[in-house]
């Protein structure tokens, strides 16, 4: 299989998730990138079957628009019953590298908004240890060169993402070759520098499920 193929399975193998979950009111949170936007396609079946969805990225909400699905905004509208998105790396206890698409900011407060969370990833994303992919790391644009030097205490090796500028009018600093033994504590740390507005790992708020895309077929890891 292809790995279009495997996101495309496992977009509708949370289909079949989401379908469990949802009654005709209900507004479920949608994630970012191209394993998201197959799940966004396969939604579109069911759209007559619920309310309507939060969006993660400017993109996301286009999508869902295009398809018919009404997008609203995360003020007023209560916890999700569940979410579904992508994710650049996984490790077995469902810790989660974000952001590669620069959305990490309103994925992980969809995520804290929301009682589920369902990760939709092909296999090529599942790892042992955390940090192959670069961690983004979000920043008020004045704060740039102060987190960068603070992040090189860390022992990261911050890049500035050129030419790009998050949904929420910030810069991305990626952090490469950055292997995180401990996600929860270096989430809370990188946190913690001022200025920062949040980081891609997702550790104090990790999946509840996983649907991982094999070529032997979809797996589901909790
Ligand atoms: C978007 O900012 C990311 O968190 C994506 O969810 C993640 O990068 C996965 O994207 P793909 O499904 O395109 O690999």
């Amino acid at each position: 299989m292809t790995q279009d193929e495997l996101k495309k399975a496992v977009a509708e193998a949370a289909l079949e998730e989401v379908k469990k979950i949802i009654s005709k009111d209900s507004i479920i949170g949608v994630g970012t990138g191209s394993t998201a936007n197959f799940f966004i396609d396969a939604l579109a079946e069911i759209k007559l079957d619920f309310d309507g969805a939060v969006a993660s990225s400017e993109a996301t909400r286009e999508r869902l628009q295009a398809h018919g699905i009404n997008v609203y905004d995360l003020n007023g509208v209560g916890t999700l019953p569940v979410y579904v998105d992508g994710a650049d790396e996984v490790n077995p206890h469902l810790h989660m590298v974000k952001g590669g698409g620069g959305a990490l900011t309103r994925e992980k407060i969809i995520g804290a908004a929301s009682t589920k969370f369902i990760c939709i990833a092909d296999e090529s994303k599942q790892v042992d240890i955390l940090g192959t992919f670069p961690l983004p790391v979000e920043v008020i644009p004045m704060a740039r060169s102060y987190v960068a030097r603070e992040l090189v205490k860390l022992g990261a090796n911050p890049v500035y993402r050129e030419d790009f500028v998050t949904d929420n009018g910030n810069v991305i600093l990626d952090l490469y070759n950055f292997p995180i033994d401990d996600p929860l504590a270096m989430e809370q740390r990188i946190n913690n520098i001022t200025g920062v507005v949040t980081n891609g790992l997702f550790a104090l708020r990790p999946a509840d499920l996983l649907l991982l895309g094999c070529s032997d077929g979809v797996k589901s890891i909790t």
